[in-house]
This record gives C-alpha cells, structure tokens and sequence, in this order.
C-alpha cells in the first residue's frame, strides 16, 4: 500500500484514498476493500477515457477525458480528475457532475505528471503528461 493509492468496497461501493500508509487492512462491510488499478490502454473502437494533457482555447493547461470528450450523462460520466506529481507530493482533484465537461485547468505547469479519472461505469483510467 502506497500514498495515493485508492481502495474500493466491492458491496457498498465506498472508495478510498490512502493519506499516510500504514501497515494495516483496509476492510469495509464485513470484507477487505480491493486496490484499484488504472488502466492504461483502450480499445480504438470504444469511447476514449485515457486523460491527456492540453492547452485549451485561451492557452491554459488542463486535462481532458479523453482525446474525443467522454459522455456526461446521468447514465454514464466521469465522477473526477486528479493530476499527482512525479514524486507524490502534490496532487489536484476535481469532481465533476452529469452536464459539466469532463475537463480541469490544472493549478501548475503540466510536467511529469500523472493524471487518473474515474468513469462511473469503466473504472479507472490514467495517462501521462511529458
Ligand atoms: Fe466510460
């Protein structure tokens, strides 16, 4: 277990993130909670989810899921986007509702950062910056 690593409950659906990690189990509803791991490839013929890194219109940086926009409908959204440094010291987090565009403007330039989003009904998706 690592800091920054997120844990989910496959019953209640709780999902967690690690602050500090200490030695112990996780356990939610009576079971331990699994560590979920991001996926970094997609098949060319499915919505895009993998986040990347742009410039938007006004020159900003921000991270977008994906390279074609991913849905934002009540049914099927992207819950939120994190951006974490190279070394795990910092890390940007934004939720995102059904409606919104599944984008951020990132606080710091976008260098050697991963950036991970959560879609409610594919999982967990990463991809980095240069
Ligand atoms: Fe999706």
């Amino acid at each position: 277990m690592e800091r920054l690593d997120l844990y989910k409950c496959d019953i209640c659906q709780n999902m967690v993130e690690i602050m500090i990690a200490g030695g112990g189990e996780l356990v939610c509803c009576g079971q331990p909670m699994q560590k979920i791991e991001a996926k970094e490839y997609e098949d060319a013929m499915l919505e895009k989810h993998i986040p990347v890194f742009v410039k938007n219109q006004n020159n900003e940086d921000e991270v977008r899921v994906g390279e074609v926009l991913h849905p934002m409908t009540d049914e099927h959204h992207i819950v939120f986007i994190e951006t974490i440094s190279e070394d795990r010291n910092k890390v940007q987090l934004q939720y995102l509702h059904p409606g919104e565009e599944p984008k951020m403007l990132l606080n710091e330039k976008p260098y050697k950062l991963l950036a991970r989003e959560l879609c409610n009904l594919h999982g967990l998706w990463e991809g980095k910056s240069d």
